[in-house]
């Protein structure tokens, strides 16, 4: 029997390689990484440890797809309770391609490391319990705490790094960077600097971006143009290195746990805020309401790790109709640790800067004073209420 596991080499999913064989007797365990976009280190651990557990290792290239997804995500600007969802929206992409190498090499099962608290158990199920395969989840299955990891990892001489594994459980894909864990989950502990790795603390001094839209989705930055990948990780270091992108949230979990998480999302944040600035200018006021309603079911499902829901289909169908027009520039400024839209520009402005200004008299064909009529009747049902 063989089974396809998920694996980082971290703690979680190294410990899953000897009990998948001892506790669930799998004769073969193939070790899968999928880059999302972790720091190159990730990869380097992850092979030494499958090299030092003799376990079949595969690394596969998904960046480019889960940079798209990333893009899509910005089209609905799309945030959780402040979260803007990298860990969410890399899962079912994971998911899809261990699948494709359980499926290639003809497994019988395919397993994650993921503990029964959290929302990746679910994201991955969403997709693996499409197929015939087998579902395992050891560290849920057999109740382990870290704890118990690293005591087993300790008596078995497994590959596990000492350095902040244990401390803090952390996921780093292109979009966003967690870190939780430890004494994170006090909620009245104050992080230390040291959990950031890719935000700097604000320094005094400023800079402007111009960022390019084209049908909703960022192309370029000052003038020059980027693939999907290179331009989030630009603005990652870019906007990172201005202190853009931390957040410290309480989160209400899929299973209704409420748990304290950090993250780091430098890239994310400027893009969200620069698109929902172009919206602004091209879009009418009822659609922009609408679309807050929207983008806000949207970012649901992407949390849950369903954007293959039917609902997602019809959602999309209304967000990419408002799209067509957020086409054009936004200026963003990076000052204080805030990236902040502060000038815009698209030939589909919703806009008449004459029918807007102080300095005009008309609006096209109507006049100040036709207002008046408008006035008189504004609150006339609040008034009569009130028996005024
Ligand atoms: N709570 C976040 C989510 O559900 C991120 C979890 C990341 N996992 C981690 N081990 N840090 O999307
Ligand atoms: C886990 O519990 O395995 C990680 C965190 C999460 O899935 O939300």
């Amino acid at each position: 029997k063989s089974v396809a596991l998920a694996f980082s080499g971290g703690l979680d999913t190294t410990v899953c390689v000897p009990l998948l064989e001892e506790e669930y007797d799998y004769d073969e365990v193939i070790g899968v990484t999928v880059d999302v976009g972790q720091p190159e280190e990730e990869f380097a651990e992850a092979e030494e440890t499958a090299e030092a557990l003799n376990l079949e290792h595969y690394v596969v290239d998904a960046k480019d797809a889960f940079a798209e997804q990333c893009l899509d995500a910005v089209k609905a600007n799309a945030t959780y309770q402040g979260y803007p969802l990298g860990t969410a929206l890399a899962r079912p992409v994971i998911a899809e391609a261990i699948l494709d190498v359980a499926k290639k090499n003809d497994c019988d099962a395919v397993a994650h490391g993921c503990t029964g608290k959290g929302n990746d158990q679910l994201r991955f199920e969403a997709v693996w319990r499409a197929s015939d395969l087998e579902v395992i989840a050891p560290v849920r299955e057999l109740g382990l705490t870290r704890e118990w990891e690293m005591e087993y990892a300790d008596d078995h001489d497994l590959p596990v790094e000492g350095g902040n594994e244990g401390v803090w459980s952390i996921d780093t894909n292109l979009w966003s960077r967690s870190v939780e864990g430890g004494n994170l989950e006090d909620p009245g502990y104050v992080p230390p600097e040291e959990i950031y790795e890719w935000t700097t603390k604000p320094g005094a001094e400023t800079e402007l971006v111009e960022i390019e839209f084209e049908g909703g989705k960022p192309v370029a930055i000052d003038g020059e143009s980027y693939d999907a990948v290179e331009l989030i990780e630009y603005l990652n270091e870019f906007a990172g290195k201005h202190g853009v992108g931390r957040t410290d949230l309480m989160e209400d979990r899929m299973l209704g746990l409420k748990v304290r998480e950090n993250y780091e999302h430098p890239a994310a944040t400027t893009l969200l805020n620069a698109h929902q600035a172009l919206e602004g200018l091209v879009l009418t006021k009822e659609e922009r309401s609408s679309k807050t309603g929207i983008d806000q079911q949207w970012a649901e499902k992407a949390y849950e790790g369903l954007l293959s829901a039917p609902l997602v289909n019809a959602l999309d169908g209304f967000i990419n109709t408002t799209q067509e027009k957020v086409t054009g520039t936004v200026t963003v400024k990076f000052e204080g640790g805030q990236a902040r839209p502060v000038a815009r520009e698209s030939e589909y402005a919703v806009y008449s800067e004459d029918a807007a200004s102080f300095n005009t008299e008309t609006v096209g064909k109507i006049e100040q004073a036709d207002a008046t009529g408008v006035a008189k009747y504004h609150g006339y049902q609040a008034r009569l209420a009130n028996n005024e």
